[in-house]
């Protein structure tokens, strides 16, 4: 080839690769990408920069004189960091404890994955305020020690909320001392891989606590205090959830009068009957005992695909609605859902439900968690609602993420499409853009009963999930995003996680 040729090549390859990768510097190695980076003059190898003299200064209006004029909210503010790397020194200024703890992060991240890092200043605030990760533990259950460790990842991709999907028809796994046959019993199953337990949609059977072989686990009221005060020092909020009014298998098979007035309990197995006032009792002491476990904001109360059948014949179902002039089984579980609200909303907590809870009429202060797509949520911040996105198509971790991949489930969501998805769905205004409190991905494990294989789904969809969490949008870039996947998910492996090979990068949304 002529040099002439040989440079229009280079050239055309520079503008093919400069269109395709947007706005990023070269060496910024970091998950998520920074909103502002600048490379200053010399570098420091990563060994010295851990030992290097960190000044701290935790000051608003000094971080305030970084921002230089640029408009934060308050919980952005709490957040946000200013990051200088030099020779002799690393400064820090933020307004919070949290800005300090993920500019650490930053460091961090940048220190593991380079061995000599260009000075530079950062300066950084997150997009959005929920950047979760729900784990059911129901269907198979992983424990602690995988809880602590997904916790340590999500900490340093500065993710914040992890969603304990902690009850469902194949096991209960939290201890509810007013309620003991929930841990006693159904935390245990004869079958351990969920498909071998449900047959037909038709859950098997539990066994006692400590029979031979039994499978199954639950979480100790000492070990959510452990959990709890692992994710609190990375600045994580854990959130629990207890399903209502379906998803209730187990919670009839332990307390079968739980279940609606008509022969077996009717002829959908896993709804709680909401005409009898004991079915609250049940679930405001249980949820008393959640309370006093988990410090947070926020309750879960699922909500979701509760069929109701059963509801349009059995006579308390029946007696209820008339009672309270309910028009149909969807407003007899707005009514259930509403009066939980309150009794949250009395000892200080927030409701978030399943896109489900919609029907009937949304409870007036809940947050509607979007997963069927996105026109549930749409629709929630329509009426005023907080809303957090989990569309199945972006964010459903269980999902094939490959055609080859071992046991494919779901539809295809490679990480080129959870990278793709934009929160701010279309139709949602500036001004209402408040309301979409951030994104989640969902790790349901009907068919991952192998904490390897949980984790080969999280990983590396998760670090996508926390780029759009935390990056500003024009901070994104897929092709450098690959680039830093790569050398990201090296790392992870060394450190012990499991990382799908989701690269090369030639697949399509
Ligand atoms: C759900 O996937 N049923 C929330
Ligand atoms: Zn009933």
């Amino acid at each position: 080839m002529s040099r002439v040729k040989v440079f229009l090549a280079l050239a055309l390859a520079c503008m093919v690769m400069s269109a395709q990768s947007q706005p990023v510097e070269a060496g910024v190695n970091v998950i998520p990408m920074p909103a502002e980076y600048s490379a200053g003059s010399g570098s420091v190898s990563s060994h010295r920069m851990a030992n290097l003299p960190q000044k701290v200064r935790i000051s608003e209006k000094a971080l305030r004189r970084h921002l230089e004029g640029r408009e934060l909210a308050d919980w952005q503010l709490k957040s946000a960091y200013w990051l200088e790397l030099g020779q002799k020194r690393v400064s820090i200024v933020a307004a919070d404890e949290q800005g300090v703890f993920y500019a650490r992060q930053t460091l961090r991240m940048m220190a593991s994955l380079d061995s000599s890092l260009t000075c530079c200043t950062i300066l950084d605030w997150p997009r959005f305020r929920y950047r979760g990760v729900m784990l059911d533990e129901s269907r198979h259950f992983q424990g602690k020690e995988f809880v602590l460790k997904q916790l340590e990842m999500m900490a340093l991709l500065k993710m914040n909320r992890f969603h304990f999907h902690l009850v469902d028809n194949p096991g209960w796994r939290v201890q509810i001392d007013a309620y003991p046959r929930l841990t006693k019993l159904t935390s245990w199953r004869p079958q351990a891989y969920f498909w071998d337990w449900e047959k037909n949609e038709i859950g098997g059977p539990f066994v006692e606590e400590g029979t031979p072989g039994a499978y199954g686990g639950y979480y100790t009221k000492q070990d959510i205090a452990e959990i709890l005060a692992f994710a609190h020092e990375r600045h994580i909020e854990v959130i629990p959830e207890i399903e209502m009014p379906g998803h209730n298998y187990e919670t009839r098979a332990a307390y079968p009068e739980l279940a609606c007035s008509l022969p077996g309990g009717g002829r959908d197995p896993w709804e709680l009957c909401p005409g009898k006032e004991s079915t609250f009792e049940f679930l405001e002491k249980v949820l008393l005992e959640v309370f006093d476990m988990f410090p947070s904001q926020y309750i879960h109360i699922g909500g979701d695909e509760a069929r109701k059948n059963n509801w349009k014949l059995c006579p308390d179902c029946q007696a209820r609605m008339k009672a309270e002039g309910l028009k149909g089984a969807e407003e007899l579980q707005s009514y259930m859902i509403r009066r939980m609200e309150r009794f949250a909303h009395a000892h200080g907590k927030r409701i978030i439900g399943w896109d489900e809870i919609l029907q009937g009429g949304l409870a007036p202060d809940a947050t509607v968690m979007s997963w069927h797509g996105t026109e549930a949520g749409l629709k929630a911040v329509r009426e005023g609602h907080d809303v957090i996105f989990t569309p199945t198509r972006y964010c459903y971790l269980d999902f094939h993420q490959d055609s080859a991949q071992f046991r494919p489930v779901g539809r295809l969501v490679s990480l080129e499409k959870v990278y793709s998805f934009e929160p701010i769905a279309e139709g949602i205004s500036e001004a209402e853009a408040h309301h979409v409190l951030g994104l989640q991905g969902c790790l349901w494990t009907e068919h991952v009963q192998d904490a390897w294989h949980a984790e080969m789904l999280l990983y590396p969809r998760v670090f996508a999930l926390a780029e759009t969490g935390w990056s500003q949008a024009d901070r994104k870039g897929w092709t450098d995003f690959q680039r830093r996947v790569a050398t990201f998910s090296a790392l992870a492996r060394k450190w012990g996680y499991t990382v799908f090979p989701a690269l090369p990068l030639n697949s399509t949304l």
